[in-house]
């Protein structure tokens, strides 16, 4: 175990002895990059011809007459003069060759239902909401919230949000009523995609009841759309809802795409960091659809004919990214499943494998060592020869569950791309390509045009072994422009703990090869199933309940999801401890936040470690629980 706030202070972790993985003769003949060293140092010298060249594989309505304007950085601006737009490039641009007739997004549920897209049909629906979010009033700027499950409606709205150069706020369909509320009041969204219910493990999740929860506090919203996608008898209030098909129904098949500045903002995608309160992470036309198609072409070898599935949901960055744009930009077929891996067997994954003959499987550590817990026999049953590639995102994975997903899943000929990356840089930074020799459990290098670094609070490079602060010294295409309506925060959150570094907020080393390894965090931000829950946030739900006085959680690890909350609850006086208090805490938790929180263990205490300042230091009750060394405790009160 590492010390994350003195990453300085980590005793040597070598990697002497382990294997690298190469990649076979075939992987190498057909990969579109074949010199990977040669490609990385030809990068280095010059990123931004790399990212102009890059760019350039793209349809840009009018071109840019500078590559990067870093007048006002951190507050950096790519193909300033540029006019574009995302959406163009997902869709429109294929519709005019022999694409459209192929499928876009293939969609599969829980239950069984499939549904399908070409190109030319999901250009014709999107072209339809299109236009009914402009007869609804909606312009260039304006906030579009979706709330919705992974349904092919989800990929519809953003696509026709980014379309006609509104702004969306995708919010992931397992946050509560308050989470949701919270993200709509900061985005000021004027309408909100949802549905009238979903399916989870069996269970009916009544979205649209959830939805109106939290619109009681949302007074911008003048109109909801609503997806039918389950037998729920919903009522609607003819006064602000509408059926998404009644919305869409008289609407033309045709619309006109809006001409975007390269810097006007796509979206924003609400993260967590360490105050209670999200970041709206914003994201713009131009860069983002350079970095992202760059690298999904890169990182996935893709020729334009593969089945890609991308286990995430939309309603997360790699989703965003890796389930919608990315695939769509490049002319390929998306996969959607919405629904666990395990029903109505543990062979879900390895079935949608062999049906839809899937070629490059992208997903995350916590969904392989679930898998890993069924055993081999599952994936044995079923033909995964299509499988050329393989991918993982959102935590370190341990070498076990590396090697099982290497000889268990991709049958020891599948490469798999660990991919690092966060919702603040849009697309991968380090990562592997097809041809680079890999190491199980590291990302391998930075992506070409990628400077990253390894250094300690000074900001100065640490040797090799040594582990320090991930950082990045040049800026990116796809990088995060601001946090929405925060611009110091911005300011604050990535480029005040370096000086002149993108602070990444991750602990890692380098090997002697140059091979990087993620250790995990440094701020206290945990990581559940690889999704970033703040622990403020956390702590603010309990103590919204009337019995509590002060909380604290801390991550403890677990064997499936990588971590899992352990909460030190003061209760308020007269008030006595039991179990049921901890089940209704829970719930409380489950209400506030929504079911990703999991909250392992509840302990009652009587005091909480404290700086003198009245900080509570988490790390202290880790360090405790964990029977580590404390670290620092100067500021400590007594
Ligand atoms: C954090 C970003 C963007 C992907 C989904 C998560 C961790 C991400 C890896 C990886 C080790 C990883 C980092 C990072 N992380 N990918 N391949 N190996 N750690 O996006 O919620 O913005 O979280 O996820 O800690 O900072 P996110």
């Amino acid at each position: 175990m590492t010390n994350k706030k003195n990453p300085g202070d980590l005793t040597e972790v070598l990697s002497a002895a382990e294997k690298i993985y190469r990649p076979s003769k075939k992987i190498i003949s057909q990969a579109n990059v074949k010199d990977y060293e040669g490609v990385l140092k030809q990068a280095a010298k010059d990123p931004l011809a790399f990212w102009a060249e890059a760019a350039e594989e793209l349809e840009w309505f009018k071109p840019w007459h500078k590559i990067i304007d870093i007048s006002h950085k951190p507050f950096y601006k790519w193909f300033t003069g540029a006019k574009c737009n995302l959406a163009y490039n997902a869709l429109d641009r294929h519709v005019k060759s022999k694409i459209k007739n192929k499928i876009a997004i293939l969609w599969e549920d829980e239950t069984g239902r499939s549904r399908s897209y070409t190109y030319l049909e999901l250009y014709h629906e999107v072209n339809q909401l299109a236009n009914a979010l402009r007869r609804q009033g909606l312009k260039k700027g304006d906030r579009i919230a979706i709330y919705l499950p992974n349904l092919p409606e989800i990929a519809i709205a953003m696509l026709a949000s980014v379309k006609i150069g509104a702004v969306h706020s995708v919010v992931y369909a397992g946050y509560s009523a308050m989470a949701l509320a919270e993200r709509i009041k900061d985005a000021k969204a004027k309408i909100l995609f949802t549905a009238d219910g979903s399916f989870r493990r069996g269970k009916a999740v009544y979205l649209k009841e959830i939805a109106d929860q939290a619109l009681k506090e949302c007074k911008t919203v003048k109109r909801v759309v609503v997806v039918k996608n389950s037998q729920a008898k919903i009522k609607l209030n003819p006064q602000i809802d509408i059926w998404y098909h009644d919305f869409i129904k008289h609407e033309p098949t045709e619309a006109a795409c809006a001409e975007m500045d390269a810097e006007d903002p796509a979206f924003v995608l609400y993260t967590s960091g360490t105050t209670a309160k999200p970041k709206g992470i914003v994201h713009v036309h131009g860069g983002y659809m350079v970095g992202v198609f760059r690298t999904i072409k890169w990182v996935f070898d893709l020729k334009g004919e593969e089945i890609f599935w991308c286990t995430a949901d939309p309603g997360w960055i790699t989703g965003h990214s890796y389930i919608i744009y990315g695939p769509l930009m490049a002319g390929i077929t998306t996969l959607m499943y919405e629904g666990v891996p395990d029903l109505p067997q543990p062979d879900r994954i390895w079935r949608i494998i062999e049906k839809y003959k899937v070629n490059i499987l992208y997903t995350a550590p916590t969904l392989i060592r679930a898998m890993m817990k069924y055993g081999t026999s599952w994936p044995a049953k079923y033909k995964l020869a299509s499988l050329r590639l393989l991918g993982t995102v959102g935590e370190p994975i341990n070498p076990e569950a590396w090697k099982w997903y290497y000889k268990y899943v991709g049958k020891n000929r599948c490469p798999i791309m660990d991919t690092w990356w966060q919702t603040e840089t849009g697309m991968h930074l380090i990562t592997p390509l097809p041809v680079t020799p890999l190491k199980a459990g590291s990302v391998a290098k930075p992506f070409p045009g990628i400077i990253a670094d390894v250094v300690d609070k000074k900001g100065r490079s640490v040797p090799a072994g040594k582990g320090g602060f991930l950082v990045i010294k040049n800026p990116w295409p796809s990088m995060v422009r601001t946090v929405f309506n925060d611009p110091a925060r911005y300011v604050k959150t990535y480029w005040r703990e370096i000086k002149g570094r993108y602070f990444t907020g991750d602990v890692a080393y380098r090997d002697r090869d140059g091979y990087y390894w993620i250790q995990g965090r440094t701020d206290d931000v945990l990581k559940i199933a690889g999704h970033r829950i703040g622990p403020a946030e956390v702590e603010s739900a309990f103590v919204s309940h009337h019995k509590v006085a002060e909380a604290a959680v801390i991550g403890l690890p677990d064997a499936v999801k990588g971590e899992v909350i352990k909460a030190f609850i003061i209760l308020k006086q007269s008030v006595s401890p039991s179990e049921d208090l901890k089940g209704e805490l829970k719930a409380q938790v489950r209400k506030t936040l929504g079911p990703m929180a999991v909250i392992k263990e509840i302990a009652f205490v009587d005091k909480l470690p404290k700086t003198r300042s009245g900080k509570i230091m988490r790390r202290v009750l880790k360090a405790e629980e964990l029977g580590l060394p404390t670290g620092d405790t100067s500021a400590l009160a007594s």
